[in-house]
């Protein structure tokens, strides 16, 4: 954190919105900066325009959210949810994905939005959320445990990238009380 507290403090008026078909070049590029440049996504390359389209239409589906984080006008980042797993009986939880652009970080931006989506997941009576987070993105691990998440699980040298071991740790929230589906 540097002296700004917040980011309205650090940068303007933020507004939160859903996103619309326009948006998609600007997440895609706010996306495949972090793969090229993080371990923050677990993918190797940049996702082409189809896989992007693919992506994005997946997850403004009907039953889907895809938030948009703008800052003064700009559009600083995104939250979304979209399958946990796919086989029939996951169907009550999903995951979600968060990314801000770099230079918007640290101030806030993310636990609001991620806030909005837990609620937006709650009015559509989604059960449980995951995360599933990169063992060494202390960022994500902390604001997700800030808006409620709890590790429920570690998984070790899972996977790879940039030549180094990756561990995987799954973080959830339980949204509703309901004793059965
Ligand atoms: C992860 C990310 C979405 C977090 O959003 P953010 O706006 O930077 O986070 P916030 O400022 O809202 O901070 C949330 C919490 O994490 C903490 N935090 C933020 N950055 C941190 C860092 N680099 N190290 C440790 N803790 C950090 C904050 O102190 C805050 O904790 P608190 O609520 O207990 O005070 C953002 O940093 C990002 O887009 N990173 C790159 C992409 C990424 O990692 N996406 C997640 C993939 S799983």
């Amino acid at each position: 954190m540097d002296e700004f507290e917040t980011i309205a403090e650090a940068h303007g008026r933020v507004h939160i919105r859903y996103a619309v078909a326009a948006d998609q070049p600007v997440l895609q590029a706010i996306f495949n900066h972090e793969v090229a440049h993080s371990t923050s996504s677990w993918e190797w390359l940049p996702l082409s325009n189809e896989d992007w389209r693919g992506w994005f239409r997946e997850h403004t589906r009907d039953d889907r959210v895809l938030l948009v984080a703008e800052v003064d006008g700009h559009v600083a980042g995104f939250a979304a949810y979209g399958s946990f797993r796919t086989k029939a009986g996951y169907a009550s939880t999903v995951e979600d994905s968060i990314f801000l652009e770099e230079g918007y970080r640290g101030h806030g931006l993310g636990t609001r939005l991620l806030r909005q989506l837990v609620a937006e997941a709650k009015l559509r009576g989604v059960h449980s959320m995951v995360a599933a987070v990169t063992g060494d993105n202390t960022a994500s691990i902390h604001l997700h445990q800030s808006v409620g998440f709890r590790e429920a699980g570690r998984l070790p040298q899972i996977g790879h990238k940039f030549g180094r071991w990756m561990d995987l740790v799954l973080l959830q929230i339980i949204l509703d009380a309901r004793q059965a589906p």
